[in-house]
């Protein structure tokens, strides 16, 4: 039984195939209407979700299968003192995949240990949330038709911002892929990322403190909210905020074919008018992510490809 808890469990092959699946997905909608019949997927979110949850959700009925779950850990038992542990050996018994969210880094890990039905990462503190980075890959792919050669700006919340430290992970195994790191000195990405996967991997990379010094170079731009839920201190957050806010002036010497990316949520870091601009691409990329988590259920649950 294969878990998901770390973008680096995929293999570069595997994540090419999850693509091309994803991609068939979106063509042949109709093709897959059937393909998790009696099938259930279990959503544990112990951490507000709009998008994760939700579209694993429409993943799985979109594959004609089940989903059951929580959106909070107020309305599971975790409320009444269970452990991670026991609450997934548990749901194990009732759901054919479990897709779950966790405030403490390395808790799907622990999970997994004990699970009896796959566990996919959907988010762990400030760790990791690799199927954020398979939307990120979609869509990048979809976007831009490759995922080597780009040089791709990331900007605000590098320390906190989990989908950041899996995508840079994922794409350290891509050729000639240049990294510019835009934050300020108190949100820059961990010494650990920098040491294990920068450093390690000989990758270029460069810090800098603005968007304009940058932005004519960047073929991807991938915003961020800074992570408000993940500071110890509201002074800090209040003060960070609002360092980085995307709007049309700042995209004045951007190139035409720039692709912006955004996890979502947004909270102010890029203006609203920016989203009738062609090079914003992260409502597509929310709708990728539908279509690639279908691929990884799939995937997951051994379902081949219809015919
Ligand atoms: N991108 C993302 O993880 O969004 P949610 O927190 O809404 O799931």
């Amino acid at each position: 039984m294969r878990h998901l808890i770390d973008p680096m469990d995929l293999t570069v092959k595997e994540i090419d195939e999850l693509l091309e699946l994803a991609d068939d997905i979106i063509e042949n909608k109709e093709k897959y209407a059937k393909v998790c019949d009696g099938k259930k997927l279990a959503t544990l979110f112990f951490e507000p979700s709009t998008r994760t949850r939700l579209s694993f959700e429409a993943a799985m009925m979109e594959l004609g299968g089940n989903v059951l779950g929580f959106s909070s850990s107020d309305s599971s038992s975790s409320a009444k003192g269970e452990s991670v542990s026991d609450t997934v050996k548990v749901v194990s018994c009732y759901a054919d995949i479990i897709a779950m969210r966790h405030p403490k880094e390395g808790a799907p890990f622990l999970a997994s240990l004990k699970s009896d039905s796959p566990i996919i990462n959907a988010g762990d503190g400030g760790h990791n949330h690799p199927t954020q980075t398979l939307t990120d890959l979609l869509t990048i792919h979809r976007e831009k038709g490759r995922l080597d050669n780009i040089t791709i700006g990331f900007c605000g919340d590098l320390k906190f911002g989990r989908t950041v430290h899996s995508l840079v992970k994922a794409l350290s195994r891509y050729e000639n892929v240049n990294y510019i790191m835009i934050s300020p000195v108190e949100l820059e990405i961990p010494q650990y990322l920098k040491e294990e996967v920068f450093e390690k991997e000989g990758m270029t990379y460069q810090q800098v403190r603005t968007i304009d010094e940058v932005i004519d170079q960047l073929d991807i731009l991938y915003m961020t909210r800074v992570q408000k839920e993940r500071f110890f201190n509201e002074a800090d957050y209040v003060r960070l905020k609002d360092t980085y806010i995307l709007d049309m002036p700042k995209l004045k010497n951007a190139k035409e074919d720039l692709s912006i990316l955004h996890p979502l949520p947004r909270v102010n870091e890029i203006a609203v008018e920016v989203d009738d601009d062609p090079r914003a691409c992260y409502f597509r990329q929310a709708l990728y992510g539908k279509y690639v988590r279908m691929a990884l259920i799939m995937k997951m649950l051994g379902i081949a490809k219809p015919e």
